[in-house]
């Protein structure tokens, strides 16, 4: 189609994300033939390579991702689509270099630039493109950003200003990829599709709200971007963030982006600003120390490779948030997220209240965990209800049971996060990707936790790689009948 990029170049190529995250992704829309023929890619790093070398090393690192895929065809036409340019983010010369090897303007509608590279390297790049002329064509190429966009409120205004000096807003695609998880996005069919859930979505009926994301993997190979950023750049400021505003939102007028984002915003701008002696009483930190995980022994965040000598960089943060506004006003929402953690589990849970009355004598109301509804994220994807019913036999005994709405059918694939968004940024849906002010208030909700931290250095508590975290983070509930919910 004439309208669909014919170039897709990824900076930082050879990093994390694009082995982990987009090289499978884009693989798998390969598979898919959702790729158009004309599509190249384009492989910017700093290797020494020529496109064999490149194209060598994606059969190494893709056939532990893919298994199986290698020597296939299919495999093989993706690898053919690709191209290697060897440059230096902050030299012009290879930008320069890399326009060379782009179709000219008149033959090609337009460009991708996807940087996969650590945020204090994104206003190099923005000001190299400009200055070899690739910010052209105005509203065609486009510039796909990482989170975090910044490291702070500051730098993110910094850095979107110089966004936009160089490139229209219909370029710019700021990318959060929880955003494109199949749940997520349910989250939003759940919600309003359902005239058996709306009604009870508020703080008439639901207690508090817990938002988990833990990781059973350790920082990787990304200690050079992960000890500046921590727990609540990486993940709370962004993807936590953006959980707590689509659990959060009202329903918008219609599913377009705009209306979408305003929604959303309107959820941050709400949240109770957190005082500066306050946020001891509402966010944690803490630092995974050597342990056990799956049967194994892993180093604790100090010993990995890279890592700064008695860095305090958290590796957990936990948070507690209010939104002062007629749905939520009182309604405590927590979130958590952390690297080393038993294990792999990302859920949005909402507990609902006690019920006013106790008739059950057998079953004090102490005893009966009021009703859940649980939004699996990771590593299966489900929605479940919990309710209580009476136990079989002469006594008025409840029991829990679950309602499982798994809604993925057995032979249903989804498609992965990244394969969605991509497949926007080729297609320029910008929907699922951020609006500045939805980043700007995000930091602005962390921000006062964020200086807090960058000023008090001298003491982060651990918890052991394969925990569920600090013993502090349980200081965050305001009532003693809560606590965190690990299964779901
Ligand atoms: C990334 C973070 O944005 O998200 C990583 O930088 C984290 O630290 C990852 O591991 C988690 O995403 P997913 O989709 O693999 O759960």
């Amino acid at each position: 189609e004439a309208s669909l990029p014919c170039t897709f170049v990824i900076f930082g190529a050879t990093g994390n994300l694009a082995t982990n995250k987009l090289l499978p992704a884009l693989y798998h829309l390969e598979a898919a033939a959702r790729l158009s023929e004309s599509l190249s890619i384009i492989a910017f790093s700093r290797r020494p390579w020529n496109d064999d070398e490149w194209r060598n090393h994606m059969r190494e690192v893709l056939a532990e991702k893919i298994k199986g895929a290698p020597g296939t065809p299919v495999f093989e036409r993706f690898v053919a689509r690709f191209r290697y340019q060897q440059g230096d983010l902050n030299d012009v010369a290879s930008y320069q270099a890399l326009a060379d090897r782009l179709p000219p303007a008149e033959a090609c509608s337009s460009t991708v630039f996807y940087l996969a590279i650590k945020p204090s390297e994104f206003g190099a790049v923005i000001h190299n493109l400009e200055a070899v002329g690739l910010n052209k064509p105005r509203g065609l190429n486009r510039v796909v950003i990482e989170k975090p966009f910044g490291e702070d409120i500051e730098s993110a205004r910094m850095l979107n200003q110089l966004l936009h000096e160089h490139f229209d807003e219909e370029q710019v695609f700021r990318i959060d990829h929880f955003l494109g998880k199949e749940t997520v996005q349910n989250l939003l069919v759940f919600r309003f599709a359902n005239t058996l859930i709306e009604p009870l979505w508020n703080r008439n009926f639901i207690d508090h709200v817990q938002i988990t994301v833990a990781e059973s993997i350790g920082i990787e190979k990304r200690a050079d971007y992960y000890d500046r950023a921590g727990a609540l750049r990486d993940m709370l400021q962004n993807h936590l963030m953006q959980l707590l505003t689509v659990v959060a939102m009202e329903p918008p007028p219609a599913l377009e982006a705009d209306a979408l984002h305003d929604e959303k915003v309107k959820v941050l701008r709400s949240i109770r600003p957190i005082a500066k002696r306050a946020v001891h009483a509402h966010a944690v930190r803490a630092q995974y120390a050597r342990g056990m995980i799956d049967g194994a022994n892993v180093p604790g965040y100090q010993q990995e490779e890279k890592v700064e000598p008695n860095s305090i960089t958290e590796t957990f943060v936990a948070a507690k948030f209010y939104i002062d506004n007629w749905r939520w006003r009182g309604v405590p929402f927590y979130l958590r997220t952390g690297k080393r953690m038993q294990r792999q589990t990302s859920m949005i849970a909402l507990r609902f209240r006690h019920p006013p009355q106790q008739l059950f004598r057998e079953t004090p109301l102490e005893s009966i965990d009021p009703n859940w509804i649980l939004l699996s994220i990771q590593p299966d994807e489900s929605m479940r209800m919990e309710i209580h019913v009476k136990q079989p036999g002469l006594d008025m005994d409840t029991r829990l049971m679950q309602m499982n709405a798994s809604f993925l059918k057995t032979d249903e694939q989804t498609l992965d996060a990244y394969e969605t968004l991509l497949l926007d940024v080729i297609e320029g849906d910008r929907s699922l990707f951020l609006r500045f002010d939805e980043v700007e208030w995000a930091w602005r909700v962390v921000d006062p936790i964020l200086k807090n931290w960058t000023v008090e250095r001298e003491y982060i508590p651990t918890y052991p790689a394969g925990s569920w975290g600090p013993a502090e983070a349980n200081r965050l509930f305001d009532s003693d009948d809560q606590t965190w919910r690990n299964e779901l």
